[in-house]
This record gives C-alpha cells, sequence and structure tokens, in this order.
C-alpha cells in the first residue's frame, strides 16, 4: 500500500461528493477494493448491483468509519461486538447484526441483518469521514471473478462503469475480511479470513463455523462453492504434479522444473497478501491452467484454503 499522500486528499473530496451525490466509487481497503456507494441510497445500492452483475439476493456490507457510525445502523449492539470491535477494528473483520428499519432491505438482500466492517485503510477511512455517510461496498469485480487487489485490476474489470477509482496501491492482507454473525444466539463464523476463528474465540470464547453455503437459509455471496474465479482454469495439486498443456504454477514446497513457476511466501500472511494479484497475472496470459499447490492444513491457512478450494470449484 502506497502513503497516504497529500495528492490523496483532494482525490478523497472529489470522491465523496461522487458518493454523496448517489455515484459509485471504487477505492481501496486492507484486504481488496470496494465498490462503494452511499448505503442509505437505495438508488445508489442499486448502481452496485447492476454494475457488478450480482444476484438480488446477495447482502451487501457496510463500511463506517467507528463504532459510533455502526450503532446507528443496528438495533442491538452486543457486548460481544463491543469486544471485537475494540479488538479488531479498525481491521478485516466483518460484523452481522441486526439492522434498523432505516438501513434500506435492498443492501441487505431483505435480511434483517446488516453486515459491518470499518476498515483500516487511510484513504478508506478518508472516504468515509469525508462523505459523512457509511460506505456500502462489495469487493470491486464482477460477480464470482477474482476479488481486486490494486487500481488497475478495478480499472481493466469495471474501468468506464465507475464514477472514480481512488488509487491506493497494492492492499495489504490481500483476501477478504472474515465474517462473523452475532445476530442470533452464539457467533457464527460465514467466511473465513485472516482475523482467525482463533482470534475471535481468544475474545469471545468459543463460537460456532457454518458449516457450508448448501445448508444455510441464505448463503452468504462468499460462500457460492465457485467464487474469488480466475476465468483461467484453477486446480489445487499436490506433489507438484501438473496437468498437461500451459500454465502456471505456484509451490511452496514441490518444485517442478519444467513448468513455470511462481515460489509463494511460506507465511500465511505474507501469501494471503500476494495471491490474487499472482492470480490476477496469471490469468492475464490466457493459460491452459493455473496450478496451485494445496497449502498446509494447520488453522492458520484456513482462509487462504477456503478461497482457494472456491476459486478451483467448477
Ligand atoms: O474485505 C471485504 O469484506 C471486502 C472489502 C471491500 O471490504 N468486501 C467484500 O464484500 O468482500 P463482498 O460483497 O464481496 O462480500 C460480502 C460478504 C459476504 O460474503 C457475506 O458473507 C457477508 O459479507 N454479508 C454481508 N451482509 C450479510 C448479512 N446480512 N448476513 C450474512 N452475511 C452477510
Ligand atoms: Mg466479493
Amino acid at each position: 500500500m502506497k502513503d497516504f499522500a497529500s495528492s490523496d486528499a483532494s482525490e478523497v473530496k472529489r470522491a465523496a461528493a461522487l458518493i454523496r451525490s448517489g455515484e459509485l466509487v471504487a477505492f481501496p481497503t486492507e484486504t481488496v477494493y470496494g465498490l462503494g456507494a452511499n448505503a442509505l441510497d437505495i438508488l445508489a445500492v442499486e448502481k452496485i448491483y447492476a454494475v457488478k452483475g450480482r444476484p438480488a439476493g446477495s447482502p451487501l456490507i457496510v463500511h463506517v468509519d467507528s463504532i459510533e457510525m455502526a450503532r446507528t445502523l443496528v438495533r442491538d449492539w452486543p457486548e460481544n461486538a463491543e469486544k471485537l470491535a475494540r479488538k479488531f477494528w479498525p481491521g478485516p473483520l466483518t460484523l452481522v447484526l441486526p439492522k434498523e428499519p432505516h438501513v434500506p432491505d435492498r443492501l441487505t438482500a431483505g435480511l434483517d441483518t446488516v453486515g459491518i466492517r470499518v476498515p483500516s485503510n487511510a484513504i478508506a477511512l478518508a472516504l468515509i469521514r469525508e462523505a459523512g455517510v457509511p460506505i456500502a461496498a462489495p469487493s470491486a469485480n464482477r460477480f464470482t471473478e477474482l476479488s481486486p487487489t490494486t487500481a488497475q485490476h478495478v480499472r481493466e474489470t469495471l474501468g468506464d462503469r465507475v464514477a472514480m477509482v481512488l488509487d491506493g496501491g497494492h492492499t495489504t492482507v490481500g483476501i477478504e475480511s472474515t465474517v462473523l454473525s452475532l445476530a442470533g444466539t452464539g457467533a457464527i463464523l460465514l467466511r473465513p479470513g485472516m482475523v482467525s476463528q482463533a482470534d475471535i474465540e481468544a475474545v469471545i470464547g468459543p463460537i460456532r463455523v457454518s458449516r457450508s453455503a448448501e445448508t444455510a437459509a441464505h448463503p452468504a455471496p462468499g460462500m457460492h462453492p465457485r467464487h474469488y474465479s480466475p476465468r483461467t482454469p484453477l486446480v489445487l495439486v499436490d506433489d507438484g504434479i501438473l496437468p498437461a498443456g500451459k500454465g502456471i504454477y505456484l509451490w511452496l514446497r514441490h518444485q517442478v522444473d519444467s513448468a513455470r513457476s511462481v515460489k509463494m511466501p511460506d507465511d500465511p500472511r505474507a501469501y494471503a497478501s500476494i495471491l490474487y494479484e499472482k492470480l490476477h497475472e496469471a490469468d492475464a496470459e490466457h493459460l491452459d491452467w493455473i496450478a496451485v499447490e494445496t497449502p498446509p492444513q494447520d488453522a492458520s491457512w484456513t482462509a487462504i484454503r477456503d478461497r482457494l478450494e472456491r476459486a478451483a470449484a467448477r
């Protein structure tokens, strides 16, 4: 991520004015770029669904600049929300809570809950503050495709369909936020992310993990089996056994001399921060396949395995 420069301040002002007037602005967060609109403006929210090509049944998450702004959107702010927000906000944890009636149903896909987070990216925070409204933003990609981690990724796929793209360089976390529901009795992990189950349990005690999208009444969009996919078929491989044809191989332990290969970082945080970037690069080459070595089974790799398994699902 590049530093917040003074030149960014005027860009942010312009972007905030666009948000207030009902336009779409793509902006960096620490996870992936978001496709933002005023969360309380139904017509602006409609535009997000249209540009993303997203089914109406998928709720959007709302970005706020503070616990205070989060509380304006929810009926109830349980103690666990307070504890988690104090520990992980600003940061890559989305909390799902019962919504206030003034939060548009269109935004939450008819659910009576809303997903909220405070992003830690300086440009994102400045944008929300300057706009003075909560900003709804899914990842700034077309539905089911790879999430963007640079402004260039956004321009390539959504380009002229957004009023403005704020450029914050590379995102740092690199994969989407952890999504945790606090709306029912007991917390439920809906989407794994780099704030891990263990990180959350250290703060609020044992939580449940949603077993699969197919069994949930309202599967979250990130839970669709095929999601986060490059256009090039992605295969998970063990022991360096690669498909026939031409491709790129992202490896951890088993290098293969004959393939074009990219050594991926052994540390899961470093791995996550460059994963989508590498997949975007490989995808741009129109190869027969992208092979990725199956990451280790330890809990610290759960979110990365989740994204890769979904990307490999066809
Ligand atoms: O890191 C991120 O979360 C990025 C950046 C831009 O903040 N956003 C993102 O948004 O990934 P999207 O729309 O691609 O995914 C939104 C996720 C869904 O997977 C879903 O799990 C959850 O938010 N979500 C939102 N509202 C929900 C609700 N009311 N109930 C359950 N899940 C909800
Ligand atoms: Mg997404």
